[in-house]
């Protein structure tokens, strides 16, 4: 089985990219063959800024080491380190009908909202369909908003297919388990956009501050309460070990207890649960050329064998 998944890098990684996406990414690395990309050439439609792209993309690649992404298992590169798969974006943009496209939301969205869309946008699932297919992906794990390119790059691999040969492997979707939404500090559910994320790599001192801001609600402390629901138990429960989760759970339903000590305890498990990723993290960022090896080495794999893929489609469909 070949697992494949790319990520976007366009900002710091909070604790709900992390338990709802990364942590469920990096846990496929075992499968027979996985590649994993910072997405760069995605994000270029919507980050505008040189050095904040190129900030970014290296960022994330440190992230998702610093988080357990283990290079020598998987094969880890930047996006755009691999022309073939531009190449190949091409080959199979020239089989799209423009109505499928059309149907995407990330294009129909803007479009909805008025805002003016350019062609990256609106040729964004052909691009990611190359990702895919370079690679001979059997597997993608995506959230669950990736679901309909997932289904693109499989009719397009099927078309294409069909008109020339056997050429692709069809893939699959993997869908992430999403079902516990990670709340973020006001009980909503954690998002950039609501600003109320608590981040991975946080500073341990202000993400201390955040937690102790978390808002609860104001029920006398000497009443016993129901853990479940509770967003600062459910936050508790992604950090601490079994056995602290089940004392907690038995100080909420004895009750006598302040918010205070739960932030406290919070933020303690926080800082054991992510300490040694961000360890790894600072001695990754202080090696950032080590970093560079990693990804340089990685395209050079990926290269390998999108190169082939690529050869097999060209010859496919008469470019030889
Ligand atoms: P944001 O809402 O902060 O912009 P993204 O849309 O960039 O986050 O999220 C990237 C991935 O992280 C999503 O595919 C989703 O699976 C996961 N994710 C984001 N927020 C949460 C959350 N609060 N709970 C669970 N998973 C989440
Ligand atoms: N579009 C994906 C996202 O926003 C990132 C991505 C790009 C991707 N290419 C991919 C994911 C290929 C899976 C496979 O999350």
């Amino acid at each position: 089985m070949r697992v494949l998944s790319g990520i976007q890098p366009t900002g710091r990684p909070h604790w709900g990219n992390y338990f709802g996406a990364i942590r469920q990414y990096i846990d496929l690395q075992d499968e027979d063959e996985s590649y994993y990309f910072v997405a760069n050439l995605h994000a270029l439609t919507t980050v505008r800024d040189a050095r904040l792209l190129a900030g970014y993309t290296l960022d994330a690649a440190i992230d998702l080491v610093a988080l357990g992404l283990d290079p020598n298992r998987a094969t880890l590169f930047v996006q755009s380190d691999v022309p073939e798969v531009s190449e190949l974006c091409w080959l199979l943009l020239t089989g799209t009908p423009m109505g499928l496209l059309e149907r995407c939301h990330a294009y129909k969205d803007k479009k909805a909202k008025g805002l003016n869309a350019d062609a990256g946008l609106f040729t964004y699932p052909v691009l990611m369909a190359a990702d895919i297919l370079a690679y001979d992906a059997d597997i993608v794990p995506v959230g669950d908003d990736q679901i309909q390119h997932i289904e693109v790059a499989r009719d397009l691999a099927q078309s294409f297919n069909h008109h020339f040969g056997q050429t692709f492997t069809l893939p699959k979707a993997k869908i992430l388990d999403s079902s516990a939404k990670v709340p973020g500090t006001d009980g909503e559910k954690m998002s950039k956009s609501y600003n109320n994320t608590l981040e991975i790599f946080e500073d341990s001192k202000a993400q201390r501050k955040k937690i102790m801001r978390i808002m609860t609600d104001s029920r006398p402390m000497e009443e016993p309460k129901e853990p479940t629901g509770d967003h600062l138990f459910q936050l508790y429960s992604l950090v601490a070990t079994p056995d602290e989760i089940a004392s907690m759970a038995a100080l909420y339903q004895r009750g006598g207890f302040g918010y205070g000590e739960v932030k406290k305890a919070l933020a303690d498990a926080a800082e054991r649960y992510f300490g040694l990723a961000r360890e790894r993290r600072a001695e990754l960022a202080s090696q950032p050329d080590k970093v560079r090896e990693i990804l340089a080495d990685g395209a050079s794999r990926a290269r390998k064998k999108a190169g082939q893929v690529l050869a097999r489609a060209k010859q496919a469909c008469g470019l030889t």
